[in-house]
C-alpha cells in the first residue's frame, strides 16, 4: 500500500510505482472489459476502440517498465539482498513485452488479442503483486526516505525522457 505522505515531501519512489500499478491495471480493465457486449452496437463500439485502448495500454505499460529497468533495478542491484529479486523482474518484464507485442502484432483478429491481453493481464498481475509484496517492501526496509525520495524525482525525470524520445519517434 502506499504510505501516508505530506503534501509537501517530494514523491516516495515506491508510491509512484504502486500509483503505476493502479493505473496500468485501470488500463487493462478498460481494455478487456468483464462480459459481453449485450447488444451489437456495444460490440461494434467495443471493438473499435480496442485498438485504441490497446495502444494506451502500450504507452503506458512500455514507460513503466522502462523507469524500472532504468531507475529502480539498477540501484538496487547494488544490494546483494535484491539481486534475485531484479533477476526474476527482468524475466518477467520481458514475458511481459513479448505479451504486449503478440497481441499489436498487425491484422491481429479480435478475439486472438483478446485472448493475448488475458494472458498478458495474468502474467502482469502476477508481477505487480511480486514487485509489491517483495520488492516494494525491501525497498521500504533497507533504503532510507530520503533515498526514496531521490529516487523519485529520477524516476519521473526518466519517464520524461521516455516520452520525448516517443515523440520523437512517432
Ligand atoms: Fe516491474
Ligand atoms: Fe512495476
Amino acid at each position: 500500500m502506499p504510505e501516508a505522505n505530506s503534501p509537501k515531501s517530494p514523491p516516495d519512489v515506491v508510491d509512484l510505482l504502486y500509483r503505476d500499478h493502479e493505473r496500468i491495471t485501470l488500463h487493462l480493465i478498460e481494455t478487456l472489459p468483464e462480459g459481453e457486449p449485450q447488444s451489437d452496437l456495444e460490440r461494434v463500439a467495443m471493438e473499435s476502440e480496442l485498438l485504441e485502448r490497446l495502444h494506451n495500454l502500450k504507452d503506458e505499460l512500455e514507460a513503466h517498465l522502462y523507469i524500472e529497468e532504468h531507475v529502480v533495478y539498477p540501484f538496487c542491484s547494488k544490494f546483494d539482498s535484491f539481486r534475485t529479486l531484479i533477476t526474476r523482474c527482468h524475466e518477467e518484464h520481458r514475458t511481459a513485452r513479448a505479451g504486449l507485442m503478440d497481441a499489436l502484432q498487425p491484422g491481429m483478429p479480435d478475439d486472438r488479442i483478446r485472448k493475448m491481453l488475458q494472458s498478458l493481464r495474468a502474467d502482469l498481475e502476477k508481477h505487480f503483486k511480486f514487485e509489491e509484496s517483495e520488492l516494494f517492501s525491501l525497498i521500504r526496509k533497507q533504503i532510507p526516505r530520503s533515498e526514496r525520495e531521490e529516487l523519485g524525482k529520477q524516476l519521473e525525470i526518466t519517464r520524461l525522457e521516455w516520452r520525448r524520445v516517443l515523440k520523437k519517434a512517432g
